[in-house]
């Protein structure tokens, strides 16, 4: 869409937390942007805040400076704006698998028969067909996340915040999912605002990369990905990719190496 304000701006937003009197600064005027329809990540080392700029982008946290944006309209502190998948899958323990999905927005107004069809569906594009009647604790931390995600996809919130959501899934499930969310998003374009230690998942599945420093958190570089769409895992093998991976690889090791210091 030619002019429209971006799906998230995030401007300047500096937060500290103080414990036992202490103060330590995470996040460090951090801006960034998520224009509609495009799918960006943040990478960053352990510690650096990224969370904690999700939990503001989502109004469970105030900035202590700085604000939130979605579609032009400040929403700094505000709740019930995104789609948001938490690091740890936060399931209802005492609902079954399909009736935890079932609270997705998306499926809540439909006829129940309706609704439950295509909970169904979906969980088995995710691989849980045959878990809709089990609990969350009977399931495993992957399957937990798939089911987590699955919620979030389904919300009817046009931005979604996805906090590390594939990191519990072993390397081929973890394949699979990405395979999965790309040709998914490109069918069905949504603002994402992604989080992932994964380096290649990151240039895979985006078109800008945001690499966060060490706490206090700051964007020390903005990467755009060049690959055209739609893309295939193919891409992960061309010279072109692979440099890019180099290059975002030793920004985060020096990272690392000066919060080991
Ligand atoms: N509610 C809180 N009270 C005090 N300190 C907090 C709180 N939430 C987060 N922190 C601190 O803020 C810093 C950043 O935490 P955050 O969870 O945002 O990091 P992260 O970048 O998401 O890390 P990871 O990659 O390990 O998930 C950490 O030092 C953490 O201890
Ligand atoms: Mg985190």
């Amino acid at each position: 869409m030619a002019g429209a304000p971006p799906a998230l701006e995030v401007d300047s937003v500096t937060k500290a937390f103080f414990h036992r009197r202490r103060e330590t600064l995470v996040l460090d005027h951090v801006s960034l942007k998520v224009e509609p329809q495009e799918f960006v990540s943040i990478v960053g080392p352990s510690g650096c805040g990224k969370s904690t700029l999700f939990h503001i982008i989502g109004g469970l946290e105030q900035p202590d400076a700085g604000t939130i944006s979605m579609n032009g309209k400040p929403v700094t502190g505000q709740r019930g704006e995104i789609s948001y998948m938490p690091q740890q899958p936060a399931l209802f323990p005492w609902r079954t698998i399909e009736d935890n999905v079932l609270l997705a927005g998306e499926l809540k107004g439909k006829p129940r028969a309706e609704a439950r069809a295509a909970a169904r569906h979906w969980l088995d594009k995710v691989g849980l067909g045959g878990f809709e009647r089990a609990y969350p604790h009977m399931l495993s931390g992957g399957m937990q996340q798939r089911a987590a995600f699955l919620r979030a996809l389904l919300a009817p919130q046009e931005l979604m915040l996805l906090d590390e959501p594939f990191s519990a899934l072993d390397a081929l499930t973890r394949s699979e999912m990405q395979r999965w969310l790309l040709e998914l998003w490109e069918e069905n374009r949504r603002s994402v605002l992604f989080i992932t230690h994964n380096i290649e998942e990151a240039l895979l599945l985006s078109s800008r990369i945001y690499v966060f420093s060490g706490r206090p958190g700051s964007v020390l570089h903005t990467v755009d990905v060049p690959f055209p769409r739609p893309r295939r895992e193919e891409i992960t093998e061309s010279p072109e990719f692979l440099k890019l991976k180099r290059q975002l690889s030793q920004w985060m090791r020096e990272e690392q190496a000066k919060a080991a210091k």
